[in-house]
């Protein structure tokens, strides 16, 4: 099986930057930029130049800071914009225009107050003037999944012409469905494309939560560009999350023949730094990054993972950055779990003394959502307390909450 490989564009410091809470100054921008560079993505998308001096400063400054990935630049298909964009990409050792226009009926009406042919005529000259500065342009038909597909063939076969080697589906509102998806990439594939050095891309929001999904749809329908972000924030419900689309690539390499240039044991720490960044966690139960990705506290399950991790986890925490997993003890766990965080903390239990300790902890686990390490030691009676190495009693932990 060959494998084909999937250029990541990362549009966190774009479209994640657009969404509330967001927002990151200079030195923070520069900051996660220089972490995508080492996470291994090919395109930062790094703002949006003429919507704010900000947005130009910090296009410059990453173009000027990051020498090993293509640095893209947004911009309308209006000349300001263009000639904005180039200003703020002066610098930059891979620079990329990305011109846009929306081609739904929807928006032309109530946006743009445009007809179908002036849109035509904005996309042609907006990418040949894009063209002017920069070798690389993609252009992107916004709410192509709303649009009438010949309307959104004729664009796309302007902008080819005009100069563009990307072109971007993006589902601008996540309204589409993975099936539905696949058959309109495959149809810019075969009716817009076809032979020409020309790359699809796509663009999907998570409003049905449908993101990530339809990105895989796209490129196994012929996409080899997925654009994305870190932590899946953007717009509204978000972006298609970078950190699920790799994964999913990496662990399903036998239905997905895809590679990309992502060292998947940076996406942890690109993602705590986000997180420190913009100063709120990812919820726990997010795929790959969140804090309950690797836990596990239901009984059957820490058994099972303490036996063989391949019972329940589908992927090494380690793969993705993360330390270990994490046998979180609560009141669904069971006696495997707290003999062995007993054992870490310096108590060898025998069985009867496991059992009562059990009965202790179940009933405690009934009151109290967070069991400390010191909770755990006061369960055990004063002989078998005394016992204990007293060096591993003072360093267990007290005051973290109990996993391992
Ligand atoms: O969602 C969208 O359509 C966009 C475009 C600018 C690519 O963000
Ligand atoms: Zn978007």
């Amino acid at each position: 099986m060959t494998t084909d490989r999937i250029a990541i564009f990362d549009t966190t410091l774009r479209d994640g930057e657009q969404s509330p809470g967001c927002s990151m100054d200079l030195s923070e921008k520069l900051r996660m930029a220089r972490q995508l560079e080492q996470l291994g993505v090919d395109i930062i998308e790094a703002g949006f130049p003429i919507s704010s001096d900000g947005d130009f400063a910090a296009v410059k400054a990453i173009a000027a800071a990051c020498r090993k990935v293509t640095v893209a630049a947004l911009c309308r298909t209006a000349e300001q914009d263009v000639a904005r964009a180039a200003a703020a990409l002066a610098g930059a050792a891979h620079p990329r225009i990305h011109t846009f226009v929306a081609t739904s009926d929807i928006h032309l009406k109530h946006k743009l107050q445009k007809t179908r042919a002036e849109v035509l005529a904005m996309t042609r000259a907006s990418v040949r003037m894009a063209r002017d500065y920069a070798e690389e342009v993609e252009f992107s038909a916004e709410d192509a999944t709303r649009s009438d597909v010949d309307y959104l063939c004729e664009v796309f076969s302007v902008a080819i012409e005009a100069g563009a080697s990307i072109i971007n589906v993006p589902d601008t509102v996540g309204y589409t469905l993975p099936n539905e998806f696949s058959g309109l990439v495959s149809a810019v594939r075969e009716r817009v494309v076809g032979d020409k050095a020309v790359t699809i891309s796509v663009h999907c929001h998570n409003d049905l939560g449908l993101a990530v999904a339809n990105s895989l749809a796209a490129i196994s329908a012929g996409a080899r560009q997925v654009e994305c972000t870190i932590n899946g924030i953007g717009e509204r419900a978000g972006n298609a999350s970078l950190e699920e689309l790799v994964m999913a690539m990496h662990v399903r390499a036998d239905q997905l023949a895809f590679e990309s240039n992502v060292k998947t044991r940076e996406l942890y720490p690109t993602s705590q730094l986000l997180s420190e960044i913009v100063g709120f966690d990812v919820q726990p139960n997010k795929a790959i990054v969140g804090r309950n990705a690797f836990a596990h506290e239901a009984g059957i399950h820490q058994h099972g993972v303490i036996s063989n991790p391949l019972c329940y986890e589908i992927m090494t925490p380690e793969s993705v950055g993360v330390s270990n997993n994490r046998l979180v003890l609560g009141k669904h766990s069971g006696r495997h779990a707290l003999s062995l965080r007993f054992e870490e903390l310096g108590f060898a239990l025998e069985r009867a003394e496991l059992d009562l300790a059990y009965g202790r902890f179940t009933e405690l686990a009934d009151r109290k959502k967070s069991i400390y390490d010191q909770d755990l030691i006061s369960l055990l009676s004063a002989d078998i307390r005394t016992r204990a190495d007293s060096v591993m009693i003072q360093t267990a932990g007290v005051g973290a909450p109990s996993y391992r």
